[in-house]
């Protein structure tokens, strides 16, 4: 069971660093691109980049839709994950070859991925070009997570919520095998 989260905590969805699934729509075309070079920039306003290259077809749906969503997939759909990044959505529909389930986002067009534990709605704030890729920095106007996976951080710690984590290549590792720790302030 999805739940809203507070704008201000979306930012911890994704701090740990996990490659994500964004989603974006222009016209009749939707698409999906796994991202793994995310990351926060801003708490308030809550502001989240992603970098895009240049040749990917959701550069184009971006740029003139203006929006994107940020979905968290844990490993059990790293197969999925792996055919969205290995395919381009000029020539395929990725929903329909990968079978996941698109949902109606709360403030923006593309559409959020049922099976994904977290969503990050944004539109567009800010772009730059640097080299081959474009930055898009999106101001998150919506976030949502599974209910059962989060108690104010992400339990991607847990089992059931194992994140994953791009080294290059085939290459990943899980957040299953991280320990976790508390921090305390004396006095
Ligand atoms: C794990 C993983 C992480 C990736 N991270 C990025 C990224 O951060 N930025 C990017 O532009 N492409 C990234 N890619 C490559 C794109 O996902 C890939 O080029 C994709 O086919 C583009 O799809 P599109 O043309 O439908 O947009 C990644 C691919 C994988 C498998």
């Amino acid at each position: 069971m999805k739940r809203e989260l507070p704008i201000e905590e979306a930012n911890r969805l994704i701090n740990h660093g996990p490659v994500v699934l964004v989603t974006s729509l222009y016209k009749d075309k939707t698409n999906i691109i796994p991202v793994a070079w995310i990351t926060p920039v801003s708490i308030s306003p809550m502001l989240i980049a992603v970098s895009i290259h240049r040749d990917s077809f959701s550069l184009d749906l971006i740029e003139k839709g203006e929006e994107y969503v940020v979905n968290i997939p844990t490993i059990e759909l790293l197969d999925k994950v792996n055919f969205c990044g290995t395919h381009s959505g000029q020539r395929i529909d990725k929903f329909k070859e990968t079978n996941f389930t698109p949902l109606k986002a709360h403030s923006v067009r593309p559409p959020l991925i049922a099976e994904c534990i977290g969503h990050i709605e944004c539109k567009v704030y800010d772009k730059q070009k640097f080299g081959d890729h474009k930055l898009f920095i999106g101001a998150v106007v919506s976030a949502s997570v599974d209910e059962d996976k989060y108690d104010k951080y992400l339990k991607a710690f847990a089992k059931e919520a194992k994140t994953f984590h791009h080294l290059g290549g085939d290459y990943y590792i899980t957040s299953g095998n991280l320990e976790t720790t508390t921090l305390s302030v004396a006095g």
